[in-house]
């Protein structure tokens, strides 16, 4: 990373274990970031095939998650400069059939942990140089009926996190909103092209980060 945060910049990722997760982990080491890898399961995490870096073991429905994460770059780094958040789990049926624990359950991970997480964490990061970036999957609309409780989690957290990047960007804090497209589907925007991979989308979310955006939607990813 050069800029705004800089080579050597502290990032937590939570959800690091993920497809998308690891993904950015990996593109973020390349470009000099030191990682912080958070999620729930540490052989998980070694399976992710991570970058070498410190664990944490939280859980993002867990409104204390963002005080360990804080603790555990202190530990390690004495400083945080940066979260990315790529936690996610999708709704399986239509909202008729969706037993309500685990409609709830999707609101947790998908919005009101990670609004518990910028809340503990945004007080701590350098101003100017701190980064948010906050991670959702494109939904057609209207989305499919079994898409429903995540399609409504993640338009409110995209509320919400653009509210917030509005706030504190003359605090000197980026904060980055990434719509991104399905892994596996063509580039939604012209020109046309082969299927998005996650190294793909991983990279182009980094570029976002150095030229200090605010907002990525599925139209704007381009081609590998
Ligand atoms: N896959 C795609 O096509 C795609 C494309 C664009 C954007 N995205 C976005 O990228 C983000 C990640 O998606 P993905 O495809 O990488 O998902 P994934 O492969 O299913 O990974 C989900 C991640 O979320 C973590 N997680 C789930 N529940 C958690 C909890 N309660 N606390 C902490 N961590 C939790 C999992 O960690 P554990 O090891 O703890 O289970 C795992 O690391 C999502 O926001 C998604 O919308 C995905």
């Amino acid at each position: 990373m050069t800029k705004p945060q800089g080579a050597g910049a502290v990032v937590a990722v939570v959800g690091a274990s993920g497809t998308m997760g690891a993904a950015v982990c990996r593109e973020l080491a390349r470009r000099g970031a030191r990682l912080l890898l958070v999620g729930r399961s540490l052989s998980r995490l070694r399976a992710a095939e991570l970058p070498e870096a410190p664990t944490v073991l939280a859980d993002v429905t867990d409104a204390a998650c963002g005080d360990r994460i804080i603790e555990g770059a202190a530990t390690h780094y004495g400083r945080l400069d940066g979260l990315v958040n790529a936690a996610y789990l999708m709704s399986a049926d239509p909202l008729r059939q969706l037993p309500d624990e685990v409609l709830e359950e999707v609101f947790l991970v998908n919005a009101i942990g990670p609004l518990f997480l910028v809340k503990r964490i945004l007080p701590v990061l350098p101003r100017p140089g701190g980064l948010i970036v906050s991670l959702t999957v494109g939904m057609p609309e209207p989305a499919a009926p079994e898409q429903a409780g995540y399609a409504a989690a993640a338009a409110g957290l995209r509320a919400a996190i653009g509210a917030l990047a509005a706030a504190v960007r003359d605090e000197g804090i980026q904060v980055l909103d990434v719509e991104a497209p399905p892994v596996g589907c063509p580039p939604m925007g012209p020109p046309m092209g082969p299927p998005m991979t996650p190294e793909n989308l991983a990279q182009q979310i980094a570029d976002a980060i150095e030229q200090d955006r605010q907002r990525l939607r599925p139209a704007d990813f381009r081609r590998a």
